[in-house]
């Protein structure tokens, strides 16, 4: 076995290190992101300013997974209704928080969907 010197194994570690928490850093996606909302017309969605208020990523995606377009995909793939997000996740905090008087987003249709 080839033997390294110390500075060399230090050097090692720490780029190991590095990639490593490169490779598990957290890819957090778009800040703000417009969500495909049929007839209705598409709704746009500050993800970031959901994560800093709700921390927890599992609130949203245990539904769907963290990548672009999945809604889409599982509402295709019928695993997922149309809407169920939306009623689900979206109107349903949104209410909830209203009615416990704390800050919250919208619950009107107009104000979600935006028609082109
Ligand atoms: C309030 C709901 C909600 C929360 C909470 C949430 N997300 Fe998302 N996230 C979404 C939605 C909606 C999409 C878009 C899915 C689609 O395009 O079909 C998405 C998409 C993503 C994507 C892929 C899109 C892109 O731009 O790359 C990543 C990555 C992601 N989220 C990471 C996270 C992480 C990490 C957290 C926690 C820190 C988090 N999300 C918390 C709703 C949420
Ligand atoms: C908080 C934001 C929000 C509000 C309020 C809201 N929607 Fe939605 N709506 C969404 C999102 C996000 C989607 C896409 C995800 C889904 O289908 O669950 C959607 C999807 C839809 C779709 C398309 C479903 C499909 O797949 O074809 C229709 C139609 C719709 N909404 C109607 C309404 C109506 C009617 C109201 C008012 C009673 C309303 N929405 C209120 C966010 C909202
Ligand atoms: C578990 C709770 C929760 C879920 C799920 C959730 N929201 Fe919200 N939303 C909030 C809260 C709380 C606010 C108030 C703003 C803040 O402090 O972040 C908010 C604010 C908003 C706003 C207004 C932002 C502003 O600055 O005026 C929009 C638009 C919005 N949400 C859309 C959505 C859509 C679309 C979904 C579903 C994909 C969704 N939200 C899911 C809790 C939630």
């Amino acid at each position: 076995m080839r033997r390294y010197r110390k500075g060399t194994l230090i050097g090692l570690s720490l780029i190991f290190t590095l990639t490593v928490a490169w490779a598990s850093g957290e890819d957090k996606g778009a800040a703000n992101m417009i969500l495909e909302g049929g007839k209705r017309g598409n709704v746009p969605f500050p993800h970031r300013q959901h994560q800093e208020t709700l921390q927890d990523c599992q609130i949203c995606h245990a539904l769907f997974p963290q990548q672009a377009g999945s809604i889409e995909t599982l509402k295709a793939a019928g695993t997922l209704k149309k809407k169920q997000v939306m009623n689900k996740q979206c109107t349903k905090c949104h209410r909830s928080k209203r009615k416990a008087g704390e800050k919250t987003g919208p619950v009107a249709c107009k104000t979600c969907h935006v028609r082109k």
